[in-house]
């Protein structure tokens, strides 16, 4: 080998090294992420998941959705409830059937959808555009009951 490359080879062996040492100095300065960032559901059965998830803030809608509420309270509490079954929706997604997924996936986006209208209309304290986006919601909810558990479960709003 000639004199030239020999050095040019050290050269490329320290600077290698260098990288190498300052690759290691900042992952070790840095902590170790643990957390697993995927969404992934709670190991409840899907009866557990609607009884425990939905089953309360429904029944709290019905009620509130009976009259306009009277104070800021009545409308936060619609809100809320209103938000707990439309993000509810949205954890459907990771929730999937065995089969007829599409299905599946199409009736929780238009409930988590709709469930979104209901808020943005109580929001601005429009009781007649909360209460109906409230109905559609519940149609969408009834349509996954029909498909995907024999039609039990008929939510009346
Ligand atoms: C994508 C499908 C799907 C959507 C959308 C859906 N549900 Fe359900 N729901 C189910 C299934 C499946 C069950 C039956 C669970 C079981 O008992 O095995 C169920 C059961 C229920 C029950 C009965 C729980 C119990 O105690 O037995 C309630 C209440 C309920 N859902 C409320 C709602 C409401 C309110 C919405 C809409 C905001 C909704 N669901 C939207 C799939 C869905």
């Amino acid at each position: 080998m000639k004199r030239r490359n020999v050095i040019g080879l050290a050269l490329c062996t320290s600077l290698a090294a260098v990288w190498f040492s300052l690759q290691f100095q900042t992952s070790a300065s840095e902590p170790t992420v643990v957390a697993d960032e995927e969404m992934k559901p709670v190991d409840v059965n899907m009866h557990d998941f609607m009884e425990g998830m939905f089953q309360g803030p429904y029944r709290r809608l019905k009620v509130a959705m009976e009259k306009e509420p009277t104070d800021p309270q009545g409308w936060k509490a619609l809100r809320s409830d209103a938000l707990i079954l439309a993000e509810g929706s949205n954890l459907l997604l990771i929730r999937k059937p065995e089969k007829d997924v599409p299905d599946w996936l199409k009736y929780s986006v238009a409930s988590r959808d709709a469930g979104a209208e209901i808020i943005k209309a109580a929001k601005q304290k429009n009781f007649a555009a909360s209460k109906e986006a409230y109905v559609q919601m519940l149609e969408h909810c009834n349509a996954c009951h029909k498909q995907f558990e024999n039609g039990k479960h008929i939510l009346k709003p």
